[in-house]
């Protein structure tokens, strides 16, 4: 594997302000007690430090926040859809510079940084486009036909209470912020302390494109200081992380019945046919298990492949790894950048070393490299992977990806859907309708066929999310901005009352009713 560097010195090559006045973008109760260090993975060195927030600027940020609910609420959804358009224009014309700041903090390739920046656009795009389609009043059929009237209204919720991971700092800090905005809720988002600065970033341009500063709150710190009042204060939680951590969340918010949705974890498989195109198969798989050094939800980290082409497809997967640019400069010809800290590489290695030592075969890979940065890890290919081994049925979140061989379709579907989890899958097939006939046997919220994750995650008017212990609800599409409403009907009654009418006796009622039901049920347009 090949190193690309754009510092020989060690130092970090990036503007020395890109990060300065971000966080007067933190809100405060006052001067901050503490501060913590954020660290550049590509060096290991810290380039600044942020206030660790406390229970008291978790008030302040949500007063600020309901003060200025209210006036966001009243304006019309266009007059909020303009701040996003205006956002979209942003975040591509910033991109530069958001894309040194994701880099800088996450350690990751440039390409990989660059789907963020894709993200965010495309979703504040669609959402500016489609909120009021979205969020208009309904009509919906009356009780009595002709003489109720029902219409259902979409509220914001008020306060929607984020907290978002480290993987992709821009993209989950802001995207789903977007359409809980446009609903016309505030939000607080807590941000992963690795990750900070790129959520201030965003922050700084939506307030450029017009955003009221007290809508979007930001507390920077620690999870298990200020997640329960979070939690506790938010009319609605959209948590993003861990599963372990999803669940302390979940049951926060269940305390409080309090709505929330949960993007947890993921041990994604990927099934190649025995029709697939190999070429095709290996350039996608490699994206759907490496990409940002697989530290990526819906990332594969399971492939089963058949019989028929495992050969051929194994080597020129292995092949392809082998190609792949390792690096941590910050230019677009990295294929493969840091994981994200010590942390994160300690339970790489350790899964990897565990699943040696019980018997795994490592194809390619299977190491650090410090000689690239402290927290590099090399793609890696597994094979003889049994359940002995924690990477077979746990989340790695790191560039390990273990393969198997099958023959029949009823055993590789029982394989795949042998999760806890159920995120993303990818099938592999010149067949398309097959693919969509096998893809309704995998339990898991996206199947990418031909494909390892983008495309589904890029139709951002369908919706996604995990079945299974991936989670709770969906992102994107109507469901994706629908959660973020209250929905209240409002029927109106004309002339006759919802009982027997004057004169009418209660039994003679009954029977006319009981006529009526019978007829309705078989008359096609009163069903
Ligand atoms: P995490 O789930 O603990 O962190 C995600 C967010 O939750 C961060 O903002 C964090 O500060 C916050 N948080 C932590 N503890 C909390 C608590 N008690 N209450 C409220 N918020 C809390 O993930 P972490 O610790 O960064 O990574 C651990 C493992 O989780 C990784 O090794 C990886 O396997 C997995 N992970 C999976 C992600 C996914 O999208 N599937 C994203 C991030 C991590
Ligand atoms: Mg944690």
């Amino acid at each position: 594997m090949t190193v690309s560097e754009t510092t020989a010195d060690g130092e970090i090559d990036v503007e020395p302000d890109l990060l300065s006045g971000l966080e007067s973008y933190v809100t405060l109760s006052g001067a901050p007690e503490e501060h913590f260090d954020v660290e550049a993975p590509y060096r290991g060195v810290v380039i600044g430090e942020l206030p660790a927030c406390d229970e008291a600027d978790i008030e302040v940020a949500f007063d600020r926040a309901e003060q200025g609910q209210k006036a966001w609420e009243d304006r019309t959804v266009e007059e909020r859809a303009e701040v996003f358009k205006r956002y979209h224009d942003l975040v591509i014309d910033n991109a530069e510079e958001l894309l040194d700041i994701v880099q800088l903090e996450s350690g990751k390739a440039r390409k990989h940084a660059y789907e963020e920046v894709l993200d965010v656009a495309m979703t504040a795009r669609h959402y500016a486009y489609r909120a009021e389609g979205y969020l208009e009043t309904e009509q919906r059929e009356g009780a009595l036909p002709g003489l109720t009237e029902t219409e259902v209204n979409h509220h914001p919720v008020g306060i929607v209470g984020m907290i978002s991971p480290w993987n992709y700092p821009l993209s989950l800090a802001v995207s789903d912020a977007i359409p809980a905005l446009l609903a016309g809720n505030s939000v607080v988002l807590k941000p992963a302390e690795q990750t900070s600065y790129t959520a201030l970033k965003a922050v700084e341009l939506l307030q450029e494109a017009g955003l009221p500063r007290d809508v979007f709150q930001v507390v920077t710190g620690f999870g298990p200081t200020l997640g329960e009042p979070l939690v506790a204060n938010s009319d609605y939680v959209c948590f993003t992380g861990s599963s372990a951590t999803g669940r302390i969340v979940a049951s926060q918010a269940g305390e409080h019945l309090t709505k929330c949705s949960m993007e947890l974890g993921g041990k994604n498989p990927g099934i190649v046919c025995s029709d697939a195109d190999i070429d095709r198969a290996v350039e996608g798989l490699i994206r759907g298990c490496f990409t940002n050094a697989g530290q990526l939800c819906i990332s594969l980290e399971r492939l089963y492949v058949h019989e028929d082409v495992h050969g051929q497809f194994v080597e020129a997967f292995v092949d392809a790894i082998e190609d792949l640019q390792l690096g941590t400069g910050y230019e677009y010809d990295v294929d493969v950048g840091s994981l994200i800290s010590e942390e994160q590489l300690e339970k790489v290695t350790e899964h990897v070393e565990d699943a040696k030592a019980n018997g795994a075969t490592v194809l390619t890979g299977g190491t650090g490299r410090p000689d690239i940065g402290p927290y590099f890890y090399e793609p890696t290919v597994l094979t003889d992977v049994d359940e002995s081994m924690a990477l077979c049925a746990n989340e790695t979140f790191g560039p390990v990806v273990s393969i198997y061989e099958w023959s029949e379709e009823d055993d590789v579907i029982e394989r795949a859907n042998d999760s806890d989890y159920g995120l993303n899958a990818s099938i592999w097939t010149e067949d398309l309708d097959y693919g969509r006939e096998l893809a309704k046997q995998i339990e898991t919220g996206t199947v990418n066929v031909n494909e390892g994750y983008a495309a589904a995650w890029a139709s951002l008017d369908a919706p996604m999310g995990g079945m299974k212990n991936s989670g709770i609800g969906r992102r994107h599409g109507d469901e994706g901005i629908m959660k973020y409403t209250e929905s209240q009907t409002v029927a109106v009654q004309k002339r006759m009352g919802m009982t027997a009418p004057p004169g009418v006796p209660y039994w003679l009622y009954a029977k006319l009713m009981n006529k009526t039901l019978k007829f309705q049920r078989r008359i096609p347009g009163m069903r």
